[in-house]
């Protein structure tokens, strides 16, 4: 019984990647392959995260505790916003305890990002553009409390770290 289910299973998860694959470059097909194989994105949806470098981020926050409830962050490059859902979670913007203080959560990406409880999104916005900032700390985001935390996950490469560290004393307008 147990075989017949997981040879059912098999023949599914078969049908669904032949699916995907269909109209595919040998190259997409290749990342697709990757993703379907890869524990973390398989774990990412069991949690309901939006991708995978949720994990980054909480075990970053685990080992060095940057994010606490109350603090105010903003997640530079957001989309599509697995960070953003870690960091709600982490500083209690969405005021899920209500013993614990409140934080805030702003996400800003050049691209959509689908909206989420406890986050203020800017779409469409770049985080290096002033009329951005004007939005954010100097507007009513960071009307009152001080801004703790910067995220940023544009990139891994040593190119897009300097344009990162670049980015973070923009949008502390340092
Ligand atoms: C790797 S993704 C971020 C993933 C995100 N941290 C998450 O966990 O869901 C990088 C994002 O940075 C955004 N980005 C790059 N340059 C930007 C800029 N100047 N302003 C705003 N967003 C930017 C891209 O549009 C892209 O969505």
């Amino acid at each position: 019984m147990w075989c017949f289910s997981q040879q059912r299973r098999f023949i599914h998860s078969s049908l669904c990647l032949l699916k995907k694959m269909k109209g595919k470059t040998p190259a997409e097909q290749r990342w697709l392959q990757r993703q379907l194989r890869d524990p973390y994105v398989k774990a990412s949806h069991a949690l309901n995260f939006r991708c995978r470098s949720a994990f980054k981020l909480l075990e970053i926050d685990d080992k060095f505790r940057v994010l606490q409830p109350g603090y105010s962050v903003v997640d530079c490059g957001a989309a599509p916003g697995a960070w953003s859902q870690v960091a709600v979670q982490r500083v209690n913007s969405a005021g899920t305890d209500s013993e614990l203080p409140c934080g805030t959560v702003v996400g800003i990406d050049l691209l959509h990002i689908p909206p989420l409880d406890g986050a203020h999104f800017l779409s469409n916005h770049d985080v290096a553009d002033p009329a951005t900032h004007a939005k954010t700390w100097r507007g009513r985001f960071y009307s009152q409390g001080a801004l703790w935390s910067v995220n940023t996950g544009m990139g891994s490469s040593l190119r897009n770290c300097s344009r990162n560290s670049r980015v973070c004393l923009v949008v502390f307008g340092l």
